[in-house]
Parts: structure tokens; C-alpha cells; sequence
């Protein structure tokens, strides 16, 4: 099997060979590499946890798999779709990194940035909802980063508060993109910028599986439900749950279950509360339309007024996150 060789990242070590010389190895980190703490995160196919690079005491998430149980429940296509696109965007600051990949007799091992915050959602709890100056930065980074992934070919197709995690700084990063697909051409987008990339022979946009894949009920967009599609506009339907959220403290939709959910966005049945900032709404508005062709494109939401004084770019990332309130 190849999982283990390729985007394989090395680590350079300096040995003393045996006529006394120092020489420079490079070698692939493994599980004795890192000491193991606490679990961070668990999921149905993986655990999370907390680990420190025995040489250098950086710390790390270790997302770590059971072979066996990826092999039965037929998930070695997942894995492989999240090893290669994180491995496609290592570019951005928004975006978990991943370092190093390895695996033992019983297990694959994804070394992956700790983000010390832990997860939007639990930090939205705490908070009960955001304000509109916080929605607005926390808002400015998931966009930045969306509008990133998919310049480099890549639709994410589970964004929620869950998937997006906080560093020690509380700037976003966005993760698990298991279910994420590589698209293979890309159009030119229409501001011209240069977000053509051709994408190598990957094979997974073929795949039945992974684009009949259903994400999380509340954030699913209809087209997804309709026509069994997502496409780039399907990030920016959830990036409008996102927001809503972070201001009303639930998602637009949500229901007793997962078909009555699913009921609610095809019929596009959600209500603002009230003492819903307007401008937001009206941002809300443009990005909740079923027509994923008529959604508002991520050029246009960076210019809407609610995003008014976001320095767009890399100086988003070197701004101060604002106090929690
Ligand atoms: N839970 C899941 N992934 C995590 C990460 N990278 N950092 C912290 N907590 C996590």
C-alpha cells in the first residue's frame, strides 16, 4: 500500500555515523516520535488527540483511525479525500494543517495543528450568541478561507460550527475534510483573478459515493437534497447558516428531525428572530436562495455592507480577534 509514502512529510535529524561524523538523516516521523495526552475529539471513525513532538515539544492533534474499522465500514476513499486535500491546501492560514501522515499495524495517524480553542460551536454555547462585531471577524475569516479552497479546486460539503476550530489566538480553522470534493477543471472566475489550477489525476470527483454524499442535516443545501449535487455555491448556502447562527445562537433550520429539517430547507421555512441586525439579514437573504446559480458569489459577499471595514486578505490573519461579547 502506498497510504504511507505519499505527501509523506520528512523530518531531518542529525546522527553521528560511525566514524564519528555528524550526518544529516531525514526521517519520516512516526507514532515514537510523539509523546500522547489527552483525547481532544471523537468521532464515528476516528479519535483526536492531544500529542507533543517528543524533539521540538511542539504540540499537536493526532487524528488517529482504526485500520480495520475504515476497511469494514468501506471508508479507505474518505480518508484518502481528506490525506490529499489537506495536502492541496497548505497554503492558508485558515485551514488545519497537516504535517506529517503515518500508521502502524493497527492505525493511520494524521498529525494535524492543535487549535487550543476547541470548536466554534462549544465557544458560541458558552456565549450563548455572538455580537455583529464578532460575527462580523469570525464571519470575514471562515469566507477568506472558503474563497481559498475553492480557488484551489476544493468544496468542503460539511462546513459547520463543529468543523471549525479555534487557535490559541481564536482565529478560525477549518477542518474534517473527509467528505470534501476535488473538483478536476475549474472555470476562470469571473473577477479574473488567477484561480486556474489543473488538478491532477485524482479520481474522486467520479466517484457515486462521494458526490451522493449528504452532510449534516442543518447546514445541507437544497440542491444538494434536490438534484443530489453540491457545487462551490453549496459552501456559501452553509456559510449563511454559519452566520445566522453565530447571531441568533441556533441554525435558520432545524427540526425535530433529520426529514423534517430537510422539509424546511427545500421550502426555504426559516425565520429571523427578532433584534436580528438588518444588515446581516439582508446578507442572510442573498446567501439562503435556493437557486445556488443566484446565491450571492464570495466577491460580492466580501463587498456587502456587513463586511464593511474587513481588510480582506493576509492582514485578516494578523488582526487581533475582538473580545468575546
Ligand atoms: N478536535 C478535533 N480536531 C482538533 C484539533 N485539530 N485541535 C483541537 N481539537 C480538535
Amino acid at each position: 500500500e502506498d497510504w504511507q509514502e505519499r505527501g509523506a512529510t520528512v523530518a531531518v535529524r542529525q546522527e553521528i555515523d560511525a566514524n564519528g561524523k555528524t550526518v544529516s538523516r531525514y526521517i519520516k516521523k512516526g507514532v515514537r516520535d510523539f509523546s500522547f495526552g489527552h483525547v481532544l475529539g471523537e468521532g464515528s471513525y476516528s479519535t483526536v488527540v492531544l500529542a507533543t513532538d517528543r524533539q521540538t515539544l511542539n504540540e499537536y492533534a493526532i487524528k488517529i483511525l482504526d485500520k480495520r474499522h475504515i476497511i469494514k465500514e468501506k471508508k479507505v476513499k474518505y480518508v484518502n479525500i481528506e490525506k490529499d486535500t489537506l495536502n492541496r491546501l497548505t497554503d492558508h492560514l485558515g485551514i488545519v494543517r497537516l504535517y506529517y501522515t503515518f500508521q502502524d499495524e493497527r492505525s493511520l495517524y494524521f498529525v494535524l495543528d492543535y487549535c487550543k480553542g476547541g470548536e466554534l460551536l462549544g465557544v458560541l454555547k458558552r456565549m450563548s450568541t455572538f455580537d455583529e462585531e464578532c460575527t462580523r471577524f469570525y464571519g470575514a475569516q471562515i469566507l477568506d478561507t472558503i474563497d481559498y479552497m475553492h480557488r484551489r479546486g476544493v468544496i468542503h460539503r460539511d462546513l459547520k460550527p463543529e468543523n471549525i476550530l479555534l487557535d490559541s489566538q481564536m482565529h478560525t480553522k477549518i477542518t474534517d475534510f473527509g467528505t470534501a470534493k476535488i473538483l478536476k477543471t475549474q472555470k476562470r472566475p469571473e473577477d479574473g483573478s488567477n484561480g486556474v489550477l489543473p488538478i491532477d489525476s485524482l479520481d474522486i470527483s467520479q466517484d457515486d459515493r462521494a458526490n451522493s454524499f449528504v452532510g449534516t442535516a442543518e447546514y445541507v443545501s437544497p440542491e444538494l437534497l434536490t438534484d443530489k449535487n453540491a457545487c462551490k455555491a453549496s459552501d456559501l448556502w452553509a456559510f449563511g447558516c454559519i452566520v445566522f447562527q453565530l447571531l441568533a445562537g441556533r441554525p435558520p433550520f432545524k427540526a425535530s428531525n433529520d426529514f423534517l429539517t430537510f422539509q424546511k430547507i427545500v421550502g426555504l421555512d426559516y425565520e429571523f428572530p427578532t433584534g436580528f441586525p438588518s444588515v446581516a439579514r439582508d446578507l442572510v437573504e442573498r446567501l439562503l436562495v435556493l437557486d445556488p446559480a443566484r446565491r450571492l458569489p464570495i466577491e460580492h459577499i466580501k463587498n456587502h455592507e456587513f463586511f464593511d471595514g474587513i481588510a480582506w486578505g493576509r492582514s485578516l490573519w494578523k488582526q487581533k480577534a475582538p473580545r468575546l461579547k
